[in-house]
C-alpha cells in the first residue's frame, strides 16, 4: 500500500483549506493510505506565556524543561490533537488521535540534554501498531510525544517525529504541511531544492527558525531512505492532480533520473 505522512504545522491547523481535506479525500480513494503527525507551536506558546515561563528556541527547537514538557504534552494531546482529528472526522475521514508515548508508538531519547532538556530524537517507531490502524482505513494522528526508557517522555519537534515515522513506515512521501507555500531562497520560493543548497542557506540565514528542524528533519530521511519531502501550505492543496505543491527535497537518486 502506497502511504504518505502529513504533518500539519501549529502554525496552520486553524485555517487548513478546504482544497487541502479534498486531497487527503481523494488520494485516499485512490488508495493512499495517510497518517497524520502535529505540531502545536503557537497553542504552546500562548499556554507558556499565560503561566509565565518563557519560550526559548534553539535553531528551531524549543528547550524543554519538565515545565515546558508537561505544558507541551497538555496543549498537544488535549487540545491540538482533539482539534485535528475531530476536523479529519467532521470531514468524513476515520481517525484516531495517538499520544505517541501510547503503545511504544514513539520510543525515544535525549538529543541534547544539556542544551535542550527534555527534547527527543526518536529511535524506534511502534510500525505494526499502525499498520493495524491503517489496514481499518482509519487515519492515526499522531502527538509527538515519545517515550523512553524508565518511563521518561520527550517533546519531540513534530518535523522530526513525522519524518522518522515516514521512515519506519516506508512512506511515499512526507509532506510538511505549514504556514507558507515552501522553501523561500532569495526573496522567491523553490519548487525544489538540493541538500547542497539547504546547507549554504542555512549558514547564510535565508532558512531560519521553524523551517530549520523542518530541511535537517528532511536531509537525514531523505539519507535512511525516504524518496521524496515536501513543505506545502495549508492553506491550499497540495497536490493539484497531476503535480505536488510547494518545494520537494528529493532523494539525489531521483534527481539524476
Ligand atoms: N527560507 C524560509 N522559507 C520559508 N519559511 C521560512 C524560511 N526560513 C524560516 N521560515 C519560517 O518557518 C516558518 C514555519 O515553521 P514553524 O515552525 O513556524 O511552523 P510549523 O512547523 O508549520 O508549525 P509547528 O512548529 O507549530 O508545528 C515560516 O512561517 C517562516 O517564518
Ligand atoms: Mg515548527
Amino acid at each position: 500500500m502506497r502511504k504518505i505522512v502529513i504533518k500539519c504545522g501549529g502554525s496552520v491547523l486553524d485555517s487548513l483549506s478546504p482544497s487541502f481535506l479534498q486531497n487527503v479525500k481523494s488520494l485516499k480513494s485512490e488508495g493512499y493510505q495517510f497518517i497524520f503527525v502535529h505540531g502545536g507551536g503557537p497553542d504552546i506558546n500562548k499556554m507558556l506565556e499565560l503561566v509565565q515561563v518563557q519560550s526559548v528556541f534553539v535553531n528551531g527547537l524549543r528547550k524543554t524543561t519538565k515545565e515546558v514538557l508537561e505544558t507541551a504534552e497538555m496543549i498537544l494531546s488535549g487540545k491540538t490533537n482533539r482539534m485535528l482529528t475531530a476536523l479529519l472526522q467532521t470531514s468524513g475521514l476515520k481517525a484516531l488521535g495517538i499520544n505517541g508515548s501510547d503503545v511504544s508508538l514513539l520510543q525515544g531519547t535525549f538529543l541534547n540534554e544539556k542544551e535542550l532538556g527534555y527534547v527527543g530524537s526518536i529511535e524506534n517507531v511502534n510500525t505494526e501498531f499502525l499498520q493495524n490502524i491503517l489496514a481499518l482505513q482509519i487515519i492515526p494522528v499522531i502527538t509527538p510525544i515519545a517515550m523512553g526508557v524508565n518511563g521518561v517522555k520527550f517533546n519531540v519537534n513534530a518535523d522530526t517525529a513525522a519524518a522518522a515515522v515516514a521512515v519506519a513506515i516506508g512512506a511515499e512521501r512526507c509532506i510538511f504541511v505549514t504556514d507558507v507555500p515552501g522553501i523561500k531562497i532569495g526573496g522567491e520560493y523553490c519548487s525544489r531544492i538540493e541538500v547542497e543548497q539547504i546547507n549554504s542557506s542555512i549558514l547564510d540565514g535565508e532558512i531560519t527558525g521553524g523551517m530549520i528542524p523542518k530541511v535537517k528533519s528532511a536531509i537525514s530521511a531523505l539519507e535512511e531512505g525516504l524518496n521524496t519531502i515536501s513543505i506545502v501550505s495549508g492553506k491550499s492543496g497540495f497536490y493539484d492532480g497531476q503535480n505536488w505543491l510547494g518545494t520537494e527535497i528529493s532523494n539525489r537518486k531521483e534527481l539524476q533520473i
